[in-house]
């Protein structure tokens, strides 16, 4: 059974991937990515998936990616946004946490994180009014973004190499 060494959660647009890419290389560990599992699992696009069978089919599909994740990756891993919104997922992250991995919130503003996700058809869920939609996600789950991190970083005024740096630094 193996521990993330570091779990990176936060909502759309605050560097998940491109930042677990980075602190993957500085620190020469594997990356893995959830909503890559996922798509991979459908054979389609998170998209696709999201149009032709439904968010509930989505999450269903994430929730078991990410337990598979958790379970088997022994280095960074990136969640989507929406990830942690699974009660048996957060005791899974709990977990992981207990068990010694970093778990790495990557907060940010809606003036940082809106140009990054605007009018972005790969999120279907910030399809129709990205600004409004994303903040209405990013207070819904902030309080459970923030009760499960071990760290936050505050990405407003970091390029990801910045803040790729500052996560490695946390081992
Ligand atoms: C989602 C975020 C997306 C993706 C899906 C749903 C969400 O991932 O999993 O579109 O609920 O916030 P990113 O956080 O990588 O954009």
């Amino acid at each position: 059974m193996a521990v993330p060494r570091i779990v990176l959660i936060g909502p759309p647009g605050s560097g998940k991937s491109s930042v677990g890419k980075r602190v993957a290389r500085l620190l020469s560990i594997a990356w893995r990515d959830t909503d890559v599992d996922v798509a991979e699992r459908a054979g389609k696009s998170i998209p696709d998936v999201f149009f032709d069978d439904g968010e509930a089919a989505f999450r269903a599909l994430e929730k078991s990616a990410v337990a598979t994740a958790l379970a088997e990756h022994d280095g960074v891993l990136s969640l989507g946004g929406g990830a942690i919104l699974d009660p048996d997922t957060q005791a899974l992250l709990e977990r992981s946490a207990v068990d010694g991995a970093q778990v790495v919130f990557l907060d940010v503003s809606l003036a940082k994180a809106a140009p990054r996700v605007g009018l972005n058809r790969a999120r279907p869920l910030l399809a129709t009014n990205p600004r409004q939609q994303w903040k209405a996600l990013m207070d819904a789950r902030r309080p459970i973004y923030e009760r499960l991190a071990t760290s936050t970083v505050l990405t407003d005024d970091l390029n990801p190499d910045q803040v790729a740096h500052a996560i490695a630094a946390l081992e």
